[in-house]
């Protein structure tokens, strides 16, 4: 009896122990980052994608001996592809694990709600590839490795007009969506300014999955090209309904937002002779996105997606600044990370403007055989 209560009295105490190491939040000592992204719901190949590229960056800093002798330790939250969350997520990642930056989101509206609380709370926030112009727009703690939606429009506008030769586009967008929005109208005017026609622009709602009476309209208009800057999931279900309403996939051209593998497995035969403008091509011609497809190739057996380098590239610029920062805290990461130039990113070498966004080139990229194969770089000005 007294043996069993001692042994039961041990037992105790060993859970008590190791309670409080929890309790602590950070037993390891390991430095915390913060990630939300949309692990679930519609968008879950940008989240899945991106973890997948920021998983590399940090196995690869850890090996190295991480940070002033300690590793990282990035913590991720599933906002569901839902901007409410992206906001909650986002605090809890503050106010509950006190982490010293944060990584995240893809989607531009997602990030702008989640960028309100981390400018407001002063910490440092970076996003792998929220392109809207807003994301950024007066917020002194938010970067990102990526170009704007005002960059990205004016370069898929003069590809169609001095590239393709198309003097009459169509415009096609998800009307309440800020990225959607925001693209399509950098698009519009920078066509107009070459001497192109927008000749029938239409706007959607967000969740519609019935496009057959636009498309009518759109096809009946006779545009040379359509313009679709929206994401990968409604683009397969309006190329399957182009197809059957006799538009041909190669007159669609859209945007950073088509990039998931989803989209040539759902619809790459549709889509055949497409173009969009992206971050990155497994098949671009920069030394380190070479290296980068190489060790990528190795930890996962599969090519990856711009997402996932865009995703190597927010965690591997925000670890260099941590490094260079005098002391791993939220303002002097912040600093650090404005200071960031000439950095040899996977998608191209990169560094912060004084906006916080960064400057770096934009690739076109075809769609050929269902793969997504490089066919051009501009510099974004
Ligand atoms: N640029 C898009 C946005 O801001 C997100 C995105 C980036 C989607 C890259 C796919 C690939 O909303």
């Amino acid at each position: 009896m007294r043996t069993r209560r001692s042994f039961t009295l041990a037992l105790l105490g060993l859970a008590a122990t190791s309670l409080a190491g929890a309790g602590c939040g950070n037993k390891s000592n390991d430095i915390q980052v913060g990630a939300f992204l949309s692990l679930s719901g519609s968008d879950a190949t940008f989240g899945t994608d991106t973890r997948d590229g920021i998983e590399l960056a940090v196995e690869q800093l850890n090996a190295e001996g991480g940070i002033k002798g300690k590793k990282v330790k990035v913590l991720y939250e599933d906002d569901k592809s839902t901007t409410q969350e992206a906001s909650q997520k986002v605090r809890q990642l503050i106010d509950r694990d006190k982490v010293v930056a944060i990584l995240g989101e893809v989607a531009s509206s997602r990030t702008i709600a989640g960028g309100l609380i981390a400018n407001t709370s002063k910490v440092p926030l970076v996003t792998p590839s929220s392109t809207a112009v807003e994301v950024t727009q007066g917020r002194e703690y938010v970067f990102r490795v990526c170009f704007t939606d005002e960059q990205q429009g004016k370069v898929a506008a003069r590809f169609v007009r001095n590239d393709l030769k198309k003097a009459k586009a169509g415009v096609f967008y998800a009307a309440q969506d800020t990225y959607s929005s925001g693209l399509a109208k950098s698009f519009r005017d920078e066509f107009k300014k070459l001497g192109g026609e927008v000749v029938v622009d239409k706007g959607y709602q967000k969740g519609e999955s019935n496009f057959r009476t636009y498309l009518s309209e759109l096809k009946g208009a006779g545009p040379d090209v359509i313009f679709v800057p929206n994401y990968y999931n409604e683009m397969v279900l309006i190329a399957r309904q182009a197809k059957e309403a006799g538009i041909a996939g190669s007159m669609f051209v859209g945007g950073d937002g088509w990039d998931s593998s989803n989209l040539v497995e759902g619809a790459g035969k549709e889509l055949e002779g497409a173009y969009f403008t992206n971050h990155y091509a497994p098949d671009v011609p920069w030394p380190n996105s070479k290296k980068f497809l190489e060790s990528f190739r190795t930890k996962y057996k599969h090519d990856p997606s711009s997402l996932a380098a865009q995703g190597y590239d927010a965690a591997a610029v925000l670890f260099d600044a941590m490094k260079r920062a005098p002391e791993v805290t939220p303002e002097e990461i912040r600093k650090a990370l404005a200071a960031t130039k000439d950095f040899p990113g996977a998608t191209g070498t990169l560094s912060m403007d004084a906006n916080r966004n960064a400057n770096k080139p934009i690739v076109v990229v075809q769609i050929k055989d269902k793969k997504f194969t490089y066919a051009s770089q501009v510099m974004a000005e």
